[in-house]
């Protein structure tokens, strides 16, 4: 089958390729850019592992084509490292708050997380509680990603 060329930009950096048209937007994150961080649970737009952001919302990656994703902004969770190498406030908050144990499902929560605390730097309990609800995690229970979220807002904030 022809390729199809697009040029988006991938975590502040232009990107151009020729790809299958039926080419998923996590597999080509994954394996055409090794951007490895970005993870595939349930490939049917379930579990939220593989969210990312497309021009600053939040997106789960195996529900969209790389074509789709032609000319658009993309950031995936290694775009969150500062650039003095540090922790974003809100992955030091979850590791402050062991608010992961395996890890797996964390990149998707980070990149729903983070586009919403740009809209809500306050939120509610109950406004993180709906904004992870589309979220999976098998592992932490989900409060102490609430209490993460609560300490990344704070330190932001102050
Ligand atoms: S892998 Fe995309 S939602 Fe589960
Ligand atoms: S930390 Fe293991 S699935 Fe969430």
């Amino acid at each position: 089958m022809e390729g199809i060329k697009i040029h988006l930009k991938v975590n502040g950096q232009d990107i151009s390729r020729e790809v299958d048209p039926r080419l998923l937007l996590s597999d080509f994150i994954r394996e055409n850019l090794l951007l490895t961080g970005t993870h595939i649970g349930c490939e049917h737009g379930v579990c939220g592992a593989c969210t990312i952001q497309v021009n600053g919302d939040p997106v789960r990656s195996c529900l969209m084509l790389a074509v789709q994703a032609d000319g658009c902004e993309v950031k995936t969770v290694e775009s969150l490292i500062q650039e003095n190498g540090e922790l974003s406030h809100l992955q030091q908050a979850f590791s402050d708050n062991h608010a992961l144990q395996c890890g797996f499902c964390t990149p998707g929560f980070l990149m729903t997380l983070s586009s919403f605390l740009e809209e809500n730097s306050n939120p509610s309990e109950e406004e993180i509680r709906k904004c992870i609800s589309g979220n999976l995690c098998r592992c932490t229970g989900y409060s102490n990603i609430i209490k993460a979220v609560k300490q990344a807002a704070q330190t932001v904030s102050n």
